[in-house]
């Protein structure tokens, strides 16, 4: 593992960005990793057709919570059009390390939370069939 993604991940593990909750926010989601059980939780406050405000909660494994803590800096203040067109891509590009097929449950766990905080209920069969 490239020593600085390493250092980058682990430090988004331990200082995460937007942790918390929102009182009152307008979208919001959970899901768990169900072969391990690790949540990741997503807040969110839509103002004008923008993310205003977006804050996450949840507890796992680094990738995921590291995972998580990059999607909210990569979404906060962004159009939505734009937000609902991330992919696991940019996900795994985020990380800046090569995630190995047991791992990107873990990575793209949030990814998941987000879409289905967005659609109201299920993710796009594209993230289910990781
Ligand atoms: Fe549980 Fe990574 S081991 S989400």
């Amino acid at each position: 593992m490239n020593d600085m993604y390493r250092e980058y991940i682990l430090d988004h593990y331990r200082n995460p960005r937007n942790y918390g909750r929102l009182e009152e926010p307008d979208i919001h989601a959970e899901d768990s990793n169900p072969l391990c059980g690790d949540q990741v939780r997503l807040d969110l406050k839509i103002d004008n057709g923008h993310v205003s405000a977006v804050r996450f909660s949840g507890r796992g494994c680094a990738i995921s919570q590291a995972s998580a803590s990059m999607l909210t800096e990569m979404i906060d203040g962004r159009p939505l059009d734009e937000v609902k067109q991330l992919r696991r891509e940019d996900i795994l590009d985020a990380l800046g390390i090569e995630i190995n097929p047991a791992r990107q449950k873990c990575a793209l766990l949030s990814l998941k939370v987000l879409f289905m905080a967005l659609s109201g209920g299920a993710a796009p069969d594209e993230l289910d069939e990781l």
